[in-house]
């Protein structure tokens, strides 16, 4: 896996007309430079497998079960994910804590699952605005950070994303020094807890409302590795910009 990635997260959007925005993408971006990663909603997933098939843009689901099977009516297992052609799973993302109340402690045990299972895990972190106001932010992504990554983690099973709650979807985004104390952060907190060089290697994403008007500057952060898109993921002209930006980084 390149170490810089261009992650787009569909979210709860796209049906079948949809998926001619990754047929573009794949016909204006033959032989990316930097990994690129689409995660479609999971109706999606496997006819989407199916088109980037033979190209270097690979799938990823946006959550997972812990479990690898059972009575979990409307989950899914990180396996089957794998089965439907992913090679990634976003999880954590603040919507997921947020709306399914999920905790650090849910996340860890969908990594591990995600990671037995040979997908690479996009584990999202970040602040809430009241967080930040209170001056809170690093701790908060301590935190985080701790409990969501299990000992397993290295550079190739997994991918970190900080992601501030009150940059996703409002065209809010921090400024550049922000980014940079929050990664910095992140890869200082991942040096101490993983051996060797896992810390050092492992991709650190921004997402927030990263457009292709902003994505050049926020890349020359020296600890930002790529970005997790959302809105911006959805439509090929709006997403080719970004990868483009992150292969002149
Ligand atoms: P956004 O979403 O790019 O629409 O702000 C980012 C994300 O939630 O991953």
């Amino acid at each position: 896996m390149p170490r810089k990635l261009a992650a787009g997260n569909w979210k709860m959007n796209g049906c079948s007309p949809d998926l001619t925005e990754a047929r573009r993408l794949r016909e204006a971006c033959p032989d990316p430079s930097v990994g690129v990663l689409i995660c479609p909603p999971a109706t999606l997933l496997s006819r989407l497998s199916d088109l980037l098939q033979d190209s270097p843009i690979a799938t990823g689901g946006q959550d997972c079960h812990a479990n690898g099977n059972g009575a979990h009516t409307g989950d899914i297992a990180a396996g089957m994910l794998a089965d439907a052609g992913a090679a990634f799973v976003i999880l954590g993302h603040s919507e997921r804590r947020t709306d399914h109340a999920e905790s650090n402690d849910t996340v860890r045990a969908k990594a591990e699952a995600a990671i037995a299972a040979r997908l690479t895990t996009i584990i999202c972190v970040g602040e809430t605005k009241a967080e930040r106001e209170a001056g809170d932010t690093l701790k908060v992504i301590a935190a985080q950070l701790a409990g969501s990554l299990p000992d397993g983690v290295t550079a190739e099973n997994t991918v970190i994303a900080y992601e501030p709650v009150w940059a996703i979807g409002t065209g809010l985004v921090p400024t550049i020094d922000e980014i940079d104390e929050t990664h910095e952060f992140i890869r200082t907190h991942l040096d101490a807890r993983f051996e060797s060089d896992t810390g050092e290697e492992i991709s650190l994403l921004y997402g927030g409302s990263v457009k292709g008007s902003n994505a050049a500057e926020i890349f020359a952060v020296e600890h930002v590795n790529g970005a997790l898109v959302g809105g911006a993921s959805l439509k090929c002209d709006d997403f080719l910009p970004i990868i483009r930006a992150l292969e002149a980084s």
